[in-house]
């Protein structure tokens, strides 16, 4: 029997970012997800962000530097919100970090992070990391959420290197 094939589908980061603004910007604003970049919605409803690079992942340690590709972007109010999220970079040191954005002012801290829980499934490690609301990311917002503010918890899926 062949071995099954890992494709990019077997890793990647789901993440849901928040899902009472995500219920907002859809129901109260009117608006709309707009995903680019490879950027899918898996059947859960949270959205699916390929790997672009590894270019750490020490499971022991818990430390980790992976870069994802592509972004959502949340648009609503007629034009009065519009906020990409994309081109994440996740950095952990012994299991705690940031998830880090892109914007058209350059990489900004997005989500604090911190592993919640962590599997392994040949080769390809899984991690669950509880996510808050980075100091200085508010203005994302609109300065709706405060610093900390719980986000949703993110998946990661990455391969170890054999
Ligand atoms: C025309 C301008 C705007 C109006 C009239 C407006 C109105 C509102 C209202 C009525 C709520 C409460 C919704 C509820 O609790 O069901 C709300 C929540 C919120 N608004 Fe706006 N808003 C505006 C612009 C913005 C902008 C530019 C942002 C930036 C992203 C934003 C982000 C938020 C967030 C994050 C929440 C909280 C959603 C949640 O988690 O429940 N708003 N807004």
């Amino acid at each position: 029997m062949p071995l099954p094939t890992r494709t990019v589908e077997t890793t990647g980061l789901a993440w849901a970012v928040r899902s009472s603004f995500r219920r907002y910007v859809q129901r109260v604003a009117m608006g709309a997800e707009v995903t680019d970049g490879g950027v899918g919605s898996l059947p859960d409803g949270r959205f699916y962000f390929p790997i672009d690079g590894v270019q750490l992942l020490d499971r022991e340690a818990l430390d980790a530097e992976i870069t994802f590709s592509g972004g959502v972007r949340f648009v609503g109010h007629a034009g009065m919100i519009d906020v990409r999220l994309g081109e994440f970079r996740l950095r952990l040191v012994a299991g705690e970090g940031t998830l880090q954005t892109n914007s058209s002012d350059g990489a900004r801290d997005l989500v604090d992070v911190q592993v919640a829980a962590i599997s392994d499934d040949g080769g390809v490690v899984t991690l669950l990391l509880a996510s808050r609301l980075a100091e200085g990311a508010a203005d994302l917002f609109d300065e709706v959420y405060p610093t900390a503010t719980p986000f949703d918890d993110l998946e990661l899926r990455a391969a170890l290197e054999s």
